[in-house]
C-alpha cells in the first residue's frame, strides 16, 4: 500500500496537498488538531476544512493527534510503517507576531514537533520522502539590508543588484540577523530536516516559503496576508497596514503550485536539499498594490488605515529566486498568477460567508 502522511492537513497547504495526493496514493493520512483556532481564535479555525476533506475524499483518514506528543504519533507510524512513502510536514505555529506571546508553545510545535516527525520517520519508514515547509523568515531581516529603492507603489531592489532579475536565492545568509522567535524555531526545524538528509542519508527536502496563499486559507490578522486582505475587502472590516508606507513587497505562490513542487520532489528526491519557494518575479505585490487588486475584484473601497510601526523583523522587499528548483525539476512551472489567485480567494471566502 502507498500512503502519504500530511501533518497540518486541515490548513492551507496541508489541505491542498490532501486534494492533490488523493488520487495518487491509496491512502492519505491527515494529522491536525486544529491548534490554529487556539493560536488565532474562532475565525481561524480549520474545522470546516477538515470536514470538507472527510466528505470529499473516501481514502482520507484524519487523526487529531498533536505533533508535540510522540505517543500519539507512534500509534500512527506503528500501524502503517513502511507503507508510508511520503511525509509532508506542514503543521506549525505560523505567525512571527504570535510566537512572542508563547515562546514555549511556538518552539515545541515548530522545532520539537519537527524533530518528532523526523525521528518517527527514521524509526518506522526511513525510505519515505520527508518534505518540510520552512519559511523565508529563516533569513531573518537580512533582506532588509539589501540596496532598496522606493517607487510610487512599492520598494524595489536596485536594478544593478544580482537579485534584481530573479530574487533572493538559497545562499542568502540565515545568520547574524533578527529572525523573531518564530523565525528562530523554524531555523531549528529547517536545519534538523537538512541534517536528517545529510547525516542519516534520508530523502529530506526543505521548502522555504515566501507568501503561501490560496482559496482554502483561514485568513486572520496575524496570518494569511492575501486571504485576510480579501476578507476585509469583502466584509468592509478594517485593515491595518503596519509600517514601510504600505510598500512592502511579498511574492505570493498559490498552494496548488507549491504542492506541485512537492510532487516533483517526491518523484525524484534528493537528500537534505533546500529550495526557496514563492511566486518569484511571476507573482508578487506590495500591500498597496494588493489593496488595489482587491478593490477591483470586489468593487468595494477598502477600509484601511496606516500604522507607522512595522512588525518586528518584517521584510521590506522579498522575492524568491526559484531557479535552483527549476534547474533540478525543469518541467515544473507556476500556473496561477496573482490576480487569478486573488479571484479564487474572493470566490472561496464569498461562498463560505454565504453559509
Ligand atoms: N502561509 C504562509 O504564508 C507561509 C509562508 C511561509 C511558510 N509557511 C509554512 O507553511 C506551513 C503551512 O502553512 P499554512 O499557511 O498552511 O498554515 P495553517 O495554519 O493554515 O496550517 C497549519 C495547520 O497545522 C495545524 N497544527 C498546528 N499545530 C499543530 C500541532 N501541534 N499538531 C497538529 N496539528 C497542528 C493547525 O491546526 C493548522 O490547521 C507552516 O509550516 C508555515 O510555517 C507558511
Amino acid at each position: 500500500m502507498n500512503i502519504a502522511l500530511v501533518t497540518g492537513s486541515a490548513g492551507l497547504i496541508g489541505s491542498e496537498a490532501v486534494s492533490f495526493f488523493a488520487d495518487k496514493f491509496d491512502l492519505v493520512i491527515g494529522v491536525d488538531n486544529n491548534l490554529r483556532q487556539y493560536f488565532f481564535g474562532e475565525e481561524a479555525s480549520t474545522a470546516w476544512n477538515r470536514n470538507r476533506l472527510e466528505e470529499k475524499f473516501q481514502n482520507y483518514k484524519h487523526y487529531t493527534a498533536d505533533i508535540r506528543e510522540v505517543p500519539q504519533l507512534e500509534v500512527i507510524f506503528k500501524e502503517y510503517g513502511s507503507d508510508i512513502k511520503l511525509i509532508l510536514h506542514t503543521a506549525a505555529q505560523p505567525s512571527h507576531d504570535w510566537a512572542a506571546k508563547e515562546p514555549f508553545t511556538d518552539f515545541t510545535v515548530n522545532a520539537n514537533g519537527t524533530l518528532n516527525m523526523l525521528e518517527m520517520t527514521r524509526l518506522h519508514c526511513p525510505e519515505a520522502v520527508f518534505i518540510f515547509t520552512s519559511t523565508n523568515k529563516v533569513y531573518g531581516d537580512n533582506p532588509n539590508y539589501l540596496p532598496l529603492i522606493e517607487t510610487e507603489t512599492r520598494w524595489e531592489i536596485d536594478a544593478n543588484h544580482p537579485y534584481f532579475e530573479h530574487g533572493i536565492d538559497e545562499n542568502h545568509s540565515i545568520d547574524h540577523t533578527k529572525h523573531s522567535l518564530f523565525g528562530a524555531s523554524k531555523v531549528a526545524a529547517d536545519i534538523l530536516v537538512q541534517e536528517y538528509g545529510r547525516y542519516f542519508g534520508m530523502k529530506t527536502g526543505v521548502f522555504r516559503g515566501g507568501c503561501l496563499t490560496g482559496p482554502n486559507h483561514s485568513g486572520t490578522q496575524l496570518h494569511g496576508f492575501l486571504a485576510y486582505l480579501m476578507k476585509c475587502a469583502i466584509t468592509g472590516n478594517h485593515y491595518t497596514i503596519f509600517g514601510y508606507k504600505g510598500k512592502q513587497v511579498r511574492d505570493n505562490i498559490h498552494s496548488y503550485d507549491l504542492v506541485n513542487m512537492f510532487w516533483h520532489f517526491y518523484q525524484n528526491p534528493r537528500a537534505g536539499e533546500v529550495y526557496n519557494a514563492g511566486g518569484g518575479r511571476f507573482s508578487n505585490c506590495s500591500m498597496l498594490e494588493g489593496i488595489q487588486i482587491c478593490e477591483e475584484i470586489t468593487g468595494n473601497k477598502m477600509n484601511y488605515s496606516y500604522s507607522e510601526t512595522n512588525r518586528i523583523g518584517d521584510h521590506i522587499w522579498y522575492i524568491s529566486d526559484l531557479n535552483k528548483f527549476k534547474s533540478h525539476y525543469p518541467t515544473w512551472n507556476w500556473t496561477f498568477g496573482l490576480t487569478e489567485t486573488l479571484q479564487q480567494i474572493h470566490d472561496g471566502i464569498a461562498e463560505r460567508l454565504s453559509h
